[in-house]
């Protein structure tokens, strides 16, 4: 559920992060995303206390992919994190939001030559290095450009993390990471050592995406030091950072997350057991949260349209929005819980903010030409009419960067609200920017 803290009744009406919901409905239209920034700050909070403070190699690279837009950059950027980046269009807009060119991660399985030229140019902190042919890719650029990048493996730890399959990452059959085998990885390792293009200083895993459970992650660091070990071995060379990626689970409707520290704290005593055992200061540990920052700081607010009773069977409530502005239930089965919005609702009793009044079962379905454009299905609401506002909670990460103009809706846009003050971050499509690259071929005309 979307923080408590930042979403509240007020006369009747939820607030959030000091606006109104029907207030913004009204002025800014639906559907919309709207994003709490005191939510979002306080998870960069919560981060600095669990694993930055007193740390100061430590870093946390916010995974862009779950919202990318300048004003989610910015933030980021004005708290102090880096930012992980996975595409030219991610990089570009975190270089237009401001970030300093050295606290940017380049993440991805198949960066393109493009891409890899854009983050020699701006000169960006980090590679992660996905593929073997990557590295080679990346020399020959470094080498014309006559610029020396840092770099880190990016491994596939071979441990099956407890999510959704489309988003565990970490298990050996995957398109991610080099494989562990000693002699497919050591000769790259002393490539990149080596080399006078790369400065190499460790490596990367990400083990999954929506955990719960650490031990993914604490077995895949077990075998991340172990390979630290070997190149030691091999090579004398003290791998000084570990990336230990991203993957805190969130509540949608019924999960119970942990905080922070039940992941972080023991990943922080393994890197300074390990240190301390043979001697070495602590590596530097970096994650790559993304979800967890901004998933429960955002809901979605819809407008209800049509409502459809089919007697025995079931009744729809239609909203504005759709499988175009949150694929994830059409994708994944993903759950959201919903509530209405909007003082006369509120007052009867909306279930998430006031259980008391009579509920109807209903299914929350989008607008798309898609019998599978099911948002929620069958969640108990007031009787909802034309009209109302409804809103679904924890939509934060990877509804607005997984949108799509599919039957050309038009993505809709994000507004911030901090302190009773609501502000555009993204404007919502138009007709003319969805038709603006088309064109009519000569041959047509
Ligand atoms: N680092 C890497 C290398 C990743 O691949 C990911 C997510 C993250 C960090 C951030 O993970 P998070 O903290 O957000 O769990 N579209 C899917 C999620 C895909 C996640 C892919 N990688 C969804 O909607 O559930």
């Amino acid at each position: 559920m979307t923080d408590r803290k930042f979403l509240k009744i007020k006369d009747g009406d939820a607030v959030f992060d000091g606006c109104r919901l029907s207030a913004v409905a009204k002025e800014f239209g639906t559907p919309l995303y709207v994003y709490s920034q005191n939510a979002i700050k306080q998870r960069f909070e919560e981060l600095r206390q669990a694993f930055l403070n007193g740390r100061p190699k430590n870093r946390v690279a916010y995974a862009a992919k779950a919202l990318c837009c300048t004003a989610m950059l910015k933030l980021c950027e004005k708290e102090g994190m880096c930012v992980d980046v996975v595409s030219g269009g991610e990089l570009y807009t975190a270089i237009k939001a401001g970030f300093p060119a050295e606290r940017i991660e380049f993440n991805g399985n198949n960066k393109t030559s493009e891409e890899l030229e854009m983050a020699v140019d701006y000169g960006i902190g980090r590679i992660i290095i996905d593929g073997l042919a990557e590295l080679s890719r990346l020399e020959e650029i470094c080498a014309k450009k006559n610029r020396k990048m840092q770099v880190l493996f990016r491994i596939t730890p071979g441990v099956k993390a407890d999510s959704h399959d489309f988003i565990v990452t970490g298990k050996k059959d995957s398109k991610f990471g080099i494989p562990l085998d000693d002699d497919i990885i050591l000769p790259y390792v002393k490539k990149a050592i080596d080399s006078p293009w790369t400065d190499f200083l460790g490596f990367h895993f990400h083990v999954g995406s929506q955990l719960f459970d650490n031990s993914a992650h604490l077995a895949a660091f077990d075998i991340a030091l172990d390979l630290a070990d070997k190149v030691y071995d091999a090579f004398g060379f003290r791998v000084l950072e570990f990336n230990l990626g991203g993957g805190f689970g969130i509540q949608y409707t019924e999960e119970q997350p942990m905080p922070y520290s039940y992941f972080l704290d023991p990943l922080i005593k393994k890197a300074e057991d390990y240190a301390a055992q043979r001697g070495i200061e602590a590596p530097a540990l970096v994650i790559e949260p993304g979800r967890s920052i901004v998933g429960e700081a955002g809901l979605t607010l819809y407008t209800v349209g049509e409502t459809k009773d089919i007697p025995g069977v079931r009744s729809y409530v239609a909203i504005d929005g759709g499988m175009f502005e949150n694929v994830r239930p059409a994708l994944y089965g993903a759950k959201y819980s919903a509530f209405v919005v909007g003082s006369a609702a509120a007052q009867a009793g909306s279930p998430r903010l006031q259980p008391s009044q009579a509920l109807k079962t209903v299914t929350i379905c989008g607008k798309c030409c898609e019998s599978g454009d099911i948002i929620i299905k069958d969640i108990e609401l007031p009787e909802l009419a034309s009209g109302d506002i409804l809103a679904t909670p924890s939509t934060g990460a990877y509804g607005y960067s997984m949108a799509s103009s599919y039957n050309r809706n038009r993505v809709p846009g994000i507004v911030f609200v901090k302190d009773g003050k609501a502000e555009w971050a993204v404007k919502p499509q138009t007709y003319e920017d969805i038709t603006a690259n088309d064109i009519i071929p000569e041959s047509l005309r």
